[in-house]
């Protein structure tokens, strides 16, 4: 039996790391086998890689280089841990997988799509999500509250607006383009509101029973 792989995609602060630990956890409570990990890192080789992309004295990094950096964390995450953990039947939940490098580094830095979207496939060996999650936020909205959370300010927060105003409109265009793997959400609502709309996607697009929630 092969689990199930559920994503979360979003611009900066839009909340999707809070909503992916927040799911794991409650999907746990329900009985169910979770695993939560997060790109890029997940690994050793993934979290030594997330530290040399995120580190501001590496300004200088081309955009070709960043894809592969992210394209090499996800191939040993895929791997070692994400295909593993599927092929026993659990529920994978990745806050950031594929898409961000086509979010980032095609609508971002400019990179062509369809080298990005063979590079993926050469990353994950084809595995794509269940079911993706995008936690839509304006760009301004977004920054401001990640400056207030006390999380690093990393190399690509620093980018200007106009690099994320582009993330976020490619995020939506790719939600557009594949309605069926895609949910979108409004992560400017109350926590709340959000999580009740991840649920009620889970158990409609999914078919998946959460109890009492
Ligand atoms: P985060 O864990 O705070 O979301 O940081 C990850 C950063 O890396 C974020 O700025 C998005 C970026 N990123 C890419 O540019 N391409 C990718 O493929 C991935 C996974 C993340």
């Amino acid at each position: 039996m092969r689990g199930l792989l559920i994503t979360f995609e979003g611009p900066e602060g839009s909340g999707k790391t809070t909503m992916a630990r927040w799911l794991s956890g409650l999907l746990r409570e329900k009985g169910y086998r979770v695993l939560f990990t997060r790109e890029p890192g997940g690994t050793p080789v993934g979290e030594a890689i997330r530290e040399l992309l995120h580190a501001h004295e590496h300004a200088d990094m081309s955009a070709r280089a960043e894809a592969l950096l992210f394209c090499a964390a996800r191939a040993q995450l895929v791997e070692r841990v994400i295909r593993p953990f599927l092929t026993e039947g659990g529920i994978v939940i990745s806050d950031r997988y594929a898409d961000s490098t086509l979010a980032y580094q095609g609508y971002g830095r400019g990179l062509d799509l369809e080298e990005l979207r063979r590079l993926n496939r050469f990353a994950t060996g084809g595995l794509e999500p269940d079911l993706t999650f995008l936690l839509d936020i304006a760009v301004e909205q977004g920054l401001a509250r990640r400056r207030v959370s006390g999380d690093a300010w990393t190399r690509l927060d620093a980018l200007e607006l106009s690099f994320h105003q582009r993330v976020r409109e490619g995020y939506r265009a790719m939600a557009a383009a594949e309605p069926t793997r895609w949910v979108v959400i409004d992560a400017s609502q109350p926590i709340e509101a959000v999580q009740a709309a991840i649920l009620s996607h889970l158990r409609e697009r999914l078919g998946l029973p959460i109890e009492g929630s």
